[in-house]
């Protein structure tokens, strides 16, 4: 396993460019597979949870390749319709190949995805979207067991305790576009990721109206052909570096950044005195005052993305002053909070609710990455701290940012990866 040792201390200087979005990728890759048609998908992140999709699909019987960030796949007479645990087991969004299979081979059998550090992440309105349009759907041995000889149209209303589902809606969307009739999500997610996935489907032949709305509509087709598509950039990426010439007081051009998905981080970090500009390159960063602190709640998109709050709480614990921080889409994910407190943050947590007192300085210390966006804060922390900071298990890191030690050395940061002993 590998560990990242971060000196703190440098003001972050220069410019970065994103990468494609984890988080559309995986559910477009595994749309693919409502094909028998080749698909060529760009500006993929060459990203441990992608190699777990690919390697998903290659079980399942499609040609898959990458080179670069390209990705080819010739899914033409794939049968097995089995996602096996030991696959799934890694990496919950798996669940993203449910709804295409199903649609495709007309039958699917899913490794329920495992308990996760998050917090609960139950599968209720997957099941639920699928079962309207006509599946038949079990949770036998540890799987979740699907048949649908016709899958037909219908109405659904997929929202539930916590808002909409970003992968449900993925699931229902992709299934739906081949059910005979129409189908219609009320409270789908509005995801810019959802957006992409829909944009592809369009692109294979698919007929969706609504998508960036909480209410598609999707008038299934017979069949779908290949596409090619090029993959938004990662908006969560984008912010994470926000965050990153926010907290070291730096000066930034985050390459491809792009503010029409980025309205509620913008906003957070404007309240909080950055100075955010567009550029015809992207977003350019600068610290020009002093901080200060900002409550933030997360919410489905466009609300503050539950993927940036862990890095918005490392920010707010060097800023002077009292901020909160309510976390509406996974109450308990607050893995991040204990090893903050390990480097000197003052953090009370109280439910689903954390109130960060700022201006404590932090300082360098062993900490533990748990999850990728918790890790993601212990850097951005690590980078300001005081002294040197160790983080261990960085392969949370790696799921979901493509060389970030690179891209922040590049930018003046003091960083190594090293094999942990
Ligand atoms: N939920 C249910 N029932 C379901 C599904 C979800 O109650 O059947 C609840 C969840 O427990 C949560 C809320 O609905 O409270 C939203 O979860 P959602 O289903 O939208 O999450 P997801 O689709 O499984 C995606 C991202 C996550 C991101 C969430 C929320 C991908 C691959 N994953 O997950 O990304 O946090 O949406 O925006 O798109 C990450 O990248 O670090 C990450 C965890």
């Amino acid at each position: 396993m590998d560990k990242f040792i971060i000196e703190g201390g440098v003001r972050l200087k220069g410019s970065v460019e994103i990468s494609g979005s984890k988080n559309a990728a995986l559910p477009i890759l595994a749309a693919t597979l409502l094909s028998d048609g080749k698909s060529v998908i760009k500006n993929v992140p060459p990203l441990r949870d992608v190699y777990t999709m690919l390697r998903i699909m290659r079980y399942l019987g499609a040609k898959v390749d990458m080179e670069g960030d390209v990705v080819t796949v010739e899914p033409a007479g794939y049968s097995n319709h089995t996602a096996p645990y030991k696959l799934v087991s890694t990496m919950r969004a798996s669940v993203c190949v449910l709804g295409p299979v199903l649609a495709k081979l007309k039958r699917a059998r899913v490794s329920m995805p495992g308990g996760c550090v998050i917090g609960p992440r139950p599968i209720d309105l997957h099941v639920k979207g699928l079962r309207s349009i006509g599946a038949d759907i079990k949770i036998e041995h540890g799987y979740i067991v699907a048949d649908a000889p016709k899958l037909r149209g219908a109405r659904v209303y997929l929202g539930g305790n916590f808002g909409s589902s970003v992968l449900a809606t993925a699931n229902l969307m992709t299934a739906a576009t081949l059910a005979k009739g129409k189908t219609v999500i009320e409270s789908a997610a509005c995801e810019p990721e959802i957006a992409d996935l829909a944009r592809f489907l369009t692109k294979m032949g698919a007929r969706i109206k609504g998508y960036d709305t909480p209410i598609i509509e999707i008038e299934g087709v017979k069949s779908l052909r290949g596409a090619e598509h090029s993959i938004i950039y990662d908006r969560i990426e984008a912010g994470t570096f926000m965050a990153a010439a926010a907290i070291t007081g730096g000066d930034v051009l985050i390459k491809h950044a792009n503010i029409e998905h980025l309205g509620a981080i913008v906003d957070k970090l404007q309240s909080a005195g950055i100075r955010i500009t567009r550029t015809k390159d992207g977003l350019h960063v600068k610290k020009t005052r002093s901080l200060k602190p900002v409550d933030v709640t997360t919410l489905p998109y466009p609300g503050f993305p539950t993927d940036m709050q862990a890095q918005m709480m490392a920010l707010m614990s060097i800023t002077k002053g009292i901020s909160v921080i309510i976390e509406k889409i996974y109450p308990e994910r607050f893995m991040h909070v204990s090893e903050l407190a390990r480097m000197g943050a003052q953090i009370y947590l109280e439910g689903p609710r954390a109130i960060v007192q700022g201006a404590s300085r932090l300082s360098g210390a062993p900490v533990m990455a748990s999850d990728l966006r918790a890790s993601a804060a212990l850097m951005l922390a690590a980078l300001v701290a005081k002294g040197k900071t160790d983080i261990s298990r960085i392969y949370h890191i790696d799921r979901g940012y493509h060389i970030i030690e690179d891209k922040l050395e590049k930018l003046g940061a003091k960083i190594k990866r090293e094999k942990e002993e």
